[in-house]
């Protein structure tokens, strides 16, 4: 297809859309809104580090390489945030296990209270997890490629990543013989980012089977459980908790790590993080750790997430269908552009996957970044040639960014 030919058949998809993009340029800024050289952009990770970190990029280059979205988190967190901030001082007792309880459960997933343990960060969590129940030296199964922070917290606590790669689609354990029956712990993201893939339940059932007959604890950073789609982009209700609703007690040897920080786009306080426990040993030890190195959330991110869990389902409905809606148009521009073989678009998250390994030789990052579109690495992900990047921004960027890359 010639270029005026390819512009045109997007016009028409556009056409087509046409309502569904409204919505979402109406949620999600431009870069023009915070470029250039706004306070907005200095202050901005994706956009600060830019000149240190992606150094060849050009200044007019999308940023997409980090796992926020591009649009402001509900006004009245801020308003909660502040009255709490003006009326109260010193250490605070904050409950907020009833909020997530009753969270969970109007989509269907029933935990006590007390299996909820707060926590400042997620990756925090699963590093004191591993320090808490696996020794120095330890194997640890870290389900491949993933989120890198996950296999440095494996090897900053000086043990043993070893990896278990699943299929594409990652519906399925295809590489159980590589289960290490010696290892301690697995640690896994699920969904997972980058791939935004899923276990089947039966999947999950195996896998944890094999864990507790060799009595290994999972570990599951499920952070992105509330971006989730059907085949069509149509939004879905969260991923299940890992384990739960595939067989009795599947999750008693399972550490889930959920937060606000992503579904709400809660970064800039430190979404407040919890742990799920139901086995009770493991969350007094894990509770008694936490305690240790006073990792308990901050207030205010407390305050933050009973606003959020109690008065903001709306907000977040309304953002998970306009990523569905970015995720469908992205699919139309790669099916246009031909580029759909490239793409990993799973059931759940705001990212593109791309394999570009055909497509450009020696260093893929510098390639994209030489087009002006700054991605994640898939090298920091254990996958070299494959990059990361965010749609969950302003339909035009999706389109000129995947322009850039491919035309
Ligand atoms: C899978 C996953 N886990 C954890 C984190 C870190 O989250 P937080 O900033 O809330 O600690 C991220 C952030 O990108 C993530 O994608």
């Amino acid at each position: 297809m010639n270029d005026t030919a390819l512009l045109e058949a997007i016009a028409n998809v556009e056409t087509e859309m046409s309502d569904a993009l409204a919505k979402s340029s109406s949620l999600f800024e431009t870069d023009s809104a915070v470029l250039p050289d706004s306070g907005e952009q200095q202050r901005r990770l994706k956009f600060s580090v830019s000149k240190t970190r992606f150094a060849t990029a050009p200044n007019y280059s999308h940023s997409l390489w980090l796992a926020d979205m591009d649009c402001v988190p509900p006004s009245s967190l801020a308003a909660s945030v502040s009255s709490f901030m003006a009326g109260h001082f010193g250490y605070q007792d904050i409950d907020i296990r009833r909020d997530i309880t009753d969270y969970l459960k109007r989509d269907g997933t029933i935990i006590k209270p007390e299996f909820i343990v707060d926590i400042a960060s997620v990756v925090a969590g699963i590093a004191l997890a591993l320090r808490t129940f696996c020794e120095t030296g330890d194997k640890v199964m870290v389900v491949s490629p993933t989120y890198g922070p996950l296999y440095s917290a494996v090897t900053q606590n000086n043990m043993t990543p070893v990896s278990l790669f699943l299929s594409a689609e990652y519906s399925d354990i295809d590489d159980l013989d590589r289960f290490d029956p010696e290892a301690r712990a697995l640690v896994l993201c699920h969904p997972n980012n980058p791939t935004g893939s899923i276990l089947s339940p039966k999947a999950q059932a195996a896998l944890l089977a094999r864990c507790k007959r060799h009595n290994i604890l999972v570990i599951s950073d499920e952070v992105h459980r509330e971006f989730h789609f059907d085949q069509y982009d149509n939004r879905l209700p969260p991923v299940p908790l890992f384990g739960y609703g595939v067989g009795d007690c599947a999750h008693s040897n399972v550490i889930s790590f959920c937060s606000t920080s992503k579904a709400f786009n809660l970064a800039a306080i430190g979404g407040a993080s919890y742990a799920i426990i139901a086995n009770p040993s493991l969350r007094t030890r894990f509770i008694a750790a936490v305690d240790n190195e006073h990792l308990e959330a901050a207030p205010i991110s407390k305050i933050a997430l009973q606003e959020a869990y109690r008065s903001h389902r709306c907000w977040q409905h309304e953002i998970v269908d306009c990523i569905g809606t970015n995720r469908a148009y992205a699919k139309r521009l790669l099916g246009l552009m031909k580029k759909e073989n490239t793409i990993s678009l799973n059931s759940a998250s705001y990212f593109l996957w791309l394999d570009l390994r055909q497509l450009f030789s020696g260093d893929i990052l510098e390639a994209c970044c030489r087009r002006g579109v700054i991605v994640g690495n898939g090298a920091h992900c254990h996958a070299p040639g494959f990059v990361r990047l965010s749609i969950a921004c302003h339909p035009t960027v999706i389109k000129s960014a995947l322009l850039r890359l491919f035309y």
